[in-house]
């Protein structure tokens, strides 16, 4: 099955649907004072913010705005990417996000109908390696992903992925799914703050019997939301987004928890620490201490 994101909503105006800051379920405020804390059905915690002064900088800025291509259309993109963020984790920092499909479709002639190579770029976040899987369905397919890792001692750039095959859809074993056949599937590097995703054929699709595999899928997606199985076919026909997560983190120090404590501008506030993020990128998160919980990013945000 496709676990893809349910964008559901009701037309309201804007204001409404912003609320003013109000409070988690035990009452420890996540945005600033005076800042909306959800844009639509995202709850949306201080570092990041949708108005100047409710966000930590222009990185954590969420552009809470009316797209009426969309369902819902109060749609919250992250900065002026067009990147749409569809969860917030502070404990976690991540941030999940929508991304585009990569899709490759030809005639029975072996005449190439479709084919868009999607990319998106992160920086100064990066995108998850250990959530996120890059996969591949199809039955002539060649999917590489390329990409950029950004660590401050470790910039380099990588061009991966994976092969499927498979002459009709009966031949497919769902149960070993990331086989090769119809499917298949392949590790990030970690650090990444770009990507872009090629597919090609080796045979146009001339060799395959039956009409219903007539393109090639392949998308970057975190690992729980996507399970292939005899109806990905189908259902990635109609989908043109599915979840991937990124990291955020506070500074760019390579070594940031030591640095940062020392600075004016340090982000975790009271009964909180400091945790350096050992094997992503650069900078650190905050978290509250034992015993306190609530945003540890905003003064006294961690409450006992
Ligand atoms: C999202 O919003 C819709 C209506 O706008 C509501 O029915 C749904 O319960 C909300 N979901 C969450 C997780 O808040
Ligand atoms: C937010 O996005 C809308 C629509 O793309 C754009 O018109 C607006 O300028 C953006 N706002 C900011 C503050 O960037
Ligand atoms: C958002 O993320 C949190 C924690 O990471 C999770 O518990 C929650 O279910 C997620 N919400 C949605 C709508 O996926
Ligand atoms: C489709 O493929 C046929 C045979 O390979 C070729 O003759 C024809 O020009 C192609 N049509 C287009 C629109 O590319
Ligand atoms: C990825 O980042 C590298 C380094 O900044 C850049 O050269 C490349 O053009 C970027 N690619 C995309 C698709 O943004
Ligand atoms: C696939 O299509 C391309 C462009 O139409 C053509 O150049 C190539 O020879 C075809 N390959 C096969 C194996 O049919
Ligand atoms: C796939 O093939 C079917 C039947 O040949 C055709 O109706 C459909 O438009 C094709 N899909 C794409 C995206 O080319
Ligand atoms: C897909 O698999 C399920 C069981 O795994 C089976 O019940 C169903 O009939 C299959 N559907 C098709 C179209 O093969
Ligand atoms: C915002 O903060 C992040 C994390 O501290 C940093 O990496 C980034 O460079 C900052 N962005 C701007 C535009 O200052």
């Amino acid at each position: 099955m496709v676990l893809h994101y349910c964008l559901i909503g009701v037309l309201m105006p804007l204001s409404l649907l912003i609320a003013q800051a109000t409070a988690t379920t035990d009452g420890a405020p996540l945005a600033r004072p005076n800042c909306p804390d959800n844009c639509g059905n995202l709850t949306i915690p201080y570092p990041f913010g949708v108005r100047e002064n409710c966000y930590l900088n222009s990185s954590f800025f969420i552009n809470c705005t009316r797209d009426e291509s969309r369902e819902p259309q109060i749609v919250p993109y992250w900065g002026n990417s067009g990147i749409i963020v569809s969860n917030i984790s502070l404990e976690e920092a991540e941030l999940q996000i929508l991304q585009f499909v990569a899709k490759d479709c030809y005639n029975q002639l072996g005449n190439q109908t479709y084919n868009n190579n999607p990319w998106f770029s992160v920086p100064p976040f990066t995108i998850s390696h250990a959530k996120n899987k890059f996969i591949a369905v199809g039955c002539d397919t060649i999917a590489i992903f390329q990409g950029y890792r950004a660590f401050p001692n470790d910039q380099e750039s990588y061009l991966a992925g994976c092969m499927s095959l498979c002459d009709s859809l009966d031949s497919i074993e769902y149960e070993d799914s990331y086989s090769g056949i119809g499917c298949c599937q392949t590790n990030i590097p970690s650090g990444l703050q770009n990507l872009t995703v090629t597919l090609s054929s080796t045979y146009n699709h001339t060799k395959i019997v039956g009409d219903l595999t007539n393109c090639s899928y392949a998308f970057l997606v975190e690992e729980t939301q996507f399970k292939f199985s005899n109806s990905s076919f189908q259902q990635l026909e109609s989908i043109t987004e599915l979840p991937a997560v990124l990291n955020w983190a506070i500074g760019d120090d390579p070594d940031p928890c030591n640095t940062a404590q020392k600075r004016k501008d340090f982000a975790c506030k009271a009964n909180s620490k400091c945790v350096n993020l050992v094997g992503r990128s650069a900078g650190y998160i905050c978290q509250c201490l034992q015993g306190y919980h609530g945003n540890p990013y905003l003064p006294d945000g961690c409450e006992g």
